[in-house]
């Protein structure tokens, strides 16, 4: 399995913090934000990774994870996204990386110290997600569970949200997630949104879920930014 981690985007949430650099390069705590989906990847056994980013500060990327040996990846490429088209479109810029393999796909700005190795080593095909209880699921994809627990449908950003779950930007794709991509249409916010590959996935029953146990924030905000430093700082 290869990896894929998404640090696209002008940051826009966090001006003025984000006016000179990539809101994935900001501190959290003592490194810079981008290294904790890094390290969430190579803790699992996924050293090869494509880091795809974008907007105006797209170069420091390279000063700061270099080749990427410091962090345990033995081969680091880097893809450049054009404009603000969403997630699944940075994700389509990894189709040659994956060459067929399955991917494991993580947001930038998604810090956890979730070990998620079995999970890797355990997928076969279709996709897998990873769900976290939150106080405030309206900000998310969240999904609508069924009787026994399976992800029926995921809204994006739900005015009333069907349940108390994140979808997190962590995800398994086999190499049919390309083939998804290609079918979805861009939302009302005109995105390419990586709920609506999910949903397709959804449809052929061949999406599972499973809860991310441990501590994760998306720190895409000035609140869970701070959060997120402070977890760290006081992690022993
Ligand atoms: C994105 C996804 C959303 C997911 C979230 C996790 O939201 O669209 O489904 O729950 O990441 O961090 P965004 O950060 O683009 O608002």
């Amino acid at each position: 399995m290869k990896g894929v981690v998404l640090a696209g985007g002008k940051g826009s949430r966090l001006y003025p913090l984000t006016y000179a650099t990539n809101k994935h390069l900001l501190p959290v705590f003592n490194q810079p934000m981008v290294f904790y989906p890094i390290q969430t990847l190579v803790k699992a056994g996924i050293t090869e990774i494509l880091v795809v980013t974008g907007g105006p500060h797209a170069g420091h990327f390279i000063r700061v994870l270099k080749n990427g040996k410091e962090l345990g990846v033995s081969h680091l490429e880097y893809a450049y996204q054009e404009g603000e088209g969403g997630i699944s479109e940075a994700l389509k810029l990894a189709e040659d990386f994956a060459d067929n393999d399955s991917i494991c796909v993580i947001l930038g700005d998604n810090c956890t110290d979730a070990e998620i190795k079995t999970n890797v080593s355990a997928f076969k095909d279709g996709a897998l997600i990873f769900l976290k209880e939150v106080p405030d699921p309206e900000r998310f994809g969240v999904p609508t569970l069924g009787k026994s627990g399976e992800v029926m449908e995921i809204q994006e950003k739900p005015k009333k949200p069907a349940s108390p779950y994140a979808v997190t930007g962590l995800y398994i794709y086999d190499n049919t997630v390309f083939d998804k991509i290609n079918q979805i249409k861009p939302s009302q916010r005109g995105e390419l949104e990586i709920t609506d590959v999910n949903n397709l996935y959804i449809k052929e029953k061949r999406m599972k879920s499973t809860i991310l146990d441990g501590y994760w924030r998306d720190a895409g905000t000035f609140k869970t930014l701070f959060e997120a430093n402070n977890y760290w700082a006081h992690k022993q």
